[in-house]
């Protein structure tokens, strides 16, 4: 494993968990996962050396924190936590509030990062980050951060923190790529979630084999005209995988931490997927490799916005979601 350079008070992994999965209905695992796998992908992340995890209050409405706590048990002390605040109710004492709360679901002491999980479009982050102010004075939190927010409102939310508001936690892959180089100028972090593109960038799925659970049928990402579309840089991932004798999710991964302020938090369906999800960390892409597989991430347009939704709906009538 790898880890971030960057003085934070416990080391970071560049390779972290996601734990949206655990627990929450739309991502249709069932109660055996959420029971047994999602506790087996903790234990075995942490003998791999991963140290970030990274949850939210609303993953399966507090489960997932409640799974992830459970798992890590007395181990919590020495990784990296992260959860978010969703912020409906972007006021200082219910910030405070909701912090606490998360902090008694994962049985810890502090949380490492608390993050907003998005950007309030009526209320600026004055108040939240008043909240958060008073959660660092109290001990509980030790980082703030921030996800899915703009360049602009990441420093403005710096501003009302007073101080640094450490990572921005965004949608970040070969198949959705966002510029970086705020964090790289300012020693912040950039968290990369869904680093496979949900699954897409794994090469497992194409136009005809969808995945079908409620998360990817309402994914603009898996429509049958993106998956043709992707199918040019799955080929390109599959080539340097071959060269490297790793699968594409593998190269995927290793082509976003290759860039030092960039973690990534893939979500895992099993153990092993964890594993190899890990086993990424060791890759060393070539320049060439690297800027290839950009070249073919540039070039990859699918379709979103209007279209896609109009899309998205045909798709949802003519197939049902797999809850
Ligand atoms: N801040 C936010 O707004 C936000 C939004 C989304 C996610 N997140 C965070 O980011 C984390 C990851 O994002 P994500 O779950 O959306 O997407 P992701 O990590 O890109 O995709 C996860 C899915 O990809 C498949 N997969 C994982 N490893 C694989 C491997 N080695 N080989 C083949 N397939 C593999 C699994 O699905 P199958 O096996 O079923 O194909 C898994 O459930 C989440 O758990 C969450 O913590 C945050």
């Amino acid at each position: 494993m790898r880890y971030l350079e960057m003085d934070t008070a416990k080391k970071v992994s560049k390779i972290g968990l996601g734990a949206w999965q655990f627990g929450s209905a739309e991502w249709g695992y069932g109660d055996a996962y959420a029971g047994a796998e999602a506790h087996a992908i903790v234990r075995r992340a942490l003998q791999l050396g991963v140290t970030l995890f990274d949850t939210a209050e609303i993953y399966g409405f507090g489960r997932s924190e409640r799974i992830l706590g459970t798992a890590l048990g007395d181990d919590l002390q020495s990784v990296f936590v992260a959860t978010k605040i969703l912020p409906v109710m972007p006021l200082a004492p219910v910030v405070e509030q909701r912090g606490v709360a998360s902090a008694a679901r994962l049985g810890a002491r502090m949380l490492d990062l608390y993050q907003v999980h998005q950007p309030n479009p009526a209320v600026r982050d004055g108040t939240i980050m008043r909240g958060m102010r008073a959660l660092q004075r109290t001990g509980l939190v030790d980082e703030v951060g921030v996800s899915n927010y703009s360049l602009r409102r990441w420093i403005a939310a710096e501003d009302a923190l007073g101080t640094r508001v450490l990572s921005n936690q965004v949608r970040y892959s070969l198949a959705d790529r966002r510029l970086v180089p705020y964090a790289e100028a300012h020693g912040r972090v950039i968290i990369a979630y869904s680093p496979l593109a949900q699954g897409l960038l794994s090469g497992r799925y194409d136009a005809a084999n969808r995945p079908s659970n409620r998360v990817r049928a309402n994914s603009a990402m898996f429509l049958p005209e993106n998956l043709e579309r992707a199918a040019d840089l799955i080929a390109a991932l599959r080539a340097v995988a071959e060269a490297h004798r790793a699968t594409p999710s593998q190269i995927a991964l290793a082509w976003l931490i290759r860039n030092p302020v960039v973690v990534a938090i893939p979500g895992a369906s099993s153990v092993a997927q964890l594993e190899s999800n890990v086993a990424a960390a060791d890759i060393e892409l070539t320049n060439e490799e690297y800027a290839m597989l950009k070249e073919e991430s540039a070039r990859f347009t699918p379709v979103t916005g209007r279209a896609a939704l109009a899309s998205i709906v045909r798709n949802r009538l003519a197939r049902p979601a797999r809850y």
